[in-house]
This record gives structure tokens, sequence and C-alpha cells, in this order.
């Protein structure tokens, strides 16, 4: 509770850990962690029913269009279900946009956009899976959650366009929607053109401002910045790091839309930028407000003065 007033599992709610088998749920990991916050008092996000990752092997084999429906309620009914009064927030829907893809309003070709299609006259599985999860949850915000809507180029001003015409297609068609999460996975002096402290600014501002128009509350989904651009110098390291912490949340903490703000991980010690993308020189990434030791770093100590100026989690 000192430290953190929600948490969220990494992996484990995802539709590959909690249904590996058709039909057949599995709850051990999501239960520790539900038991773990009821018993330290802090709140749990859901994360997440939809995804074009992380699916199980069946997915592929046996889900067709005559079924999908079926499949996906039944997922979040079990899921949704189980946990439900319990869930701060369900990302229902999460990446569903990718522009680059070509299709229509910029919707990702995912193995969901295959079966259940989002066209210009149906919402498809993005409707299904909304409604579904507010029969099941009605306690829970509900929240559409994407990437790389952040920066200042060009590519994240097509997402924050596709994204918001999404979900104000959402909304004129009565879809239940709560909240945008913005998962926020930003770089270290990324934007050099800009400076770190200019990467982040006027197009995110304007994201948040319009959500907040539309009625939605803004969540900061999944934090982290990484340090590949930076050199092995740790004190470097650290301060760039950390100077994108403090430029980054003063300009999302600046709109009372945004309530909450998690980071992805803890510790750097099991940070997943070392297993994604990663640093040329094959370092560890120091990315999290606490390092490979569980000692704070400087992010933390940015973290805390960013949050310091809004009572929020
Ligand atoms: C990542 C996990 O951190 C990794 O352990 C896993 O191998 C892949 O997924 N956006 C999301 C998260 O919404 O679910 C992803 O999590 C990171 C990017």
């Amino acid at each position: 509770m000192q430290q953190a007033g929600i948490v969220v599992a990494e992996n484990e709610m995802k539709f590959v850990a909690t249904e590996p088998e058709r039909g057949r749920f599995r709850f051990e990991e999501a239960d520790f962690l539900f038991s773990f916050a009821q018993r330290s008092g802090i709140k749990v996000r859901g994360h997440n029913f939809v995804w074009h990752r992380a699916l199980p092997k069946w997915f592929e084999s046996e889900v067709t269009s005559a079924n999908a429906e079926q499949v996906l309620v039944q997922h979040i009914e079990a899921v949704g279900g189980r946990y439900a009064g319990r869930v701060h927030s369900w990302d229902v829907v999460n990446e569903a946009v990718e522009w680059k893809d070509g299709l229509p309003g910029g919707m990702r070709d995912s193995p969901w956009q295959k079966v259940l299609p989002v066209t210009e006259t149906s919402l498809g599985y993005i409707e299904i899976a909304f409604r579904a999860a507010r029969r099941v949850d009605p306690g829970a915000l509900l929240v559409y959650n994407d990437y790389g809507m952040e920066a200042e180029d060009s590519a994240s001003g097509k997402k924050r366009a596709a994204v918001l015409a999404l979900l104000q297609r959402m909304q004129t068609a009565g879809v239940p929607l709560d909240a945008l999460g913005i998962q926020s996975h930003i770089s270290a002096g990324s934007h050099t053109a800009f400076g770190p402290e200019h990467a982040y600014g006027p197009g995110l501002r304007g994201m948040i401002a319009e959500a907040r128009t539309m009625g939605l509350k803004v969540l900061i989904t999944e934090l982290d910045v990484n340090d590949r651009t930076q050199p092995a110098d740790i004190p470097a390291r650290d301060a760039a790091v950390a100077a994108t912490y403090s430029a980054y949340l003063k300009q999302v903490l600046a709109d009372d839309a945004v309530t909450a703000v998690l980071t992805w991980g803890i510790t750097d010690r099991y940070t997943w930028l070392n297993s994604a993308s990663g640093r040329k020189d094959k370092l560890h990434e120091r990315c999290l407000p606490f390092d490979e030791d569980l000692k704070p770093t400087p992010a933390f100590a940015a973290e805390v003065e960013a949050l310091q100026t809004r009572n929020i989690g």
C-alpha cells in the first residue's frame, strides 16, 4: 500500500493463461494475485479479455465465424464472472488498432478481426466484448487500451486519430466504455530532435483532453522508459530515464482525466524489455522504479515527486 495502490498481472490473466484448453479455465495465478491484493488492501486491474497475442493454440484450429461470439462471451463470463466486484478496471480490448495493416478504420488484422470483424457497419468483436464485460462485472471500469499514442511523431498522431475515431464510434453505438488506457512504453531521450522534455507533449495532451470531453477517464497502464538509446554509464542512463519519467508524468498528470498510473513491472530484474528488443550492448535495461537489486532508482524519486502533485494511486 505504501508503494502501490493497484496491481496488474503481466501475463497471468491473458487468454492463454486463463483458458489454455477450450472451456477449461485456470485461475491459480490470478487467484493468488487477488488474495495478495486483498490482504494488502490494494486494487487489481484486469488485463485482458481480447488481444491479438497470448491466444491459446486451439484458437486457430477451433474458432470460426460461427462459434467466435460464443467463445468470446463464454471466456468473459468465466474470467470476468469469477472476479466480478473485485476488479478496478478491465482492459476489455487491447491493441485493436494498427493503421499500417490497411484495413478500414485502421483496425488491426488480428485473429479476432478475422472471425468477428469490425466493418463499416458493425463494431464486431469490440461491441460483443464490451457489452459482455459490462453485463458480467458492472462495477469494473471498462477500458480500451493501446500503445504507440504517446509521442510527437506522425505515426503516433495517426494512431491517436484512429483510436479516438474508434472510441467515438463506440460511444455513438452505445457500447459501454469508461476509460482509455495509454500503455506508455516510452523511451529515454527519444526523438532527440525535440529533446527528451519535448518528446511527449501536445499530441498526448490533446488526446487526453479529447477523451475527457467524451466523458472518459484516462489510465496510464503500462509505463516504462527504455534506455536503449542511452550510453552504458549507469548514472547517465538513470538520469535520462528519470528525466523522461518526470517530463512524461508532468504532461499526463496535468489533466484531471488521468486517474491512475501503473508501471509495467516493479523492478528491472523482471522487465519484459530485456527479452523484447533490448539494448544492442546487451546490458540490462534500467527502466523501472526499482533496479535489479530492488533498490529505488532516480526514476522512483521522479515518479514520487510527480505523483505528489496529485492525489492518485
Ligand atoms: C508482455 C509481457 O510483459 C511479456 O512478458 C510477454 O512475453 C508479452 O507481453 N503490451 C501489453 C502487454 O498490453 O500485455 C505486453 O506484455 C506488453 C505490451
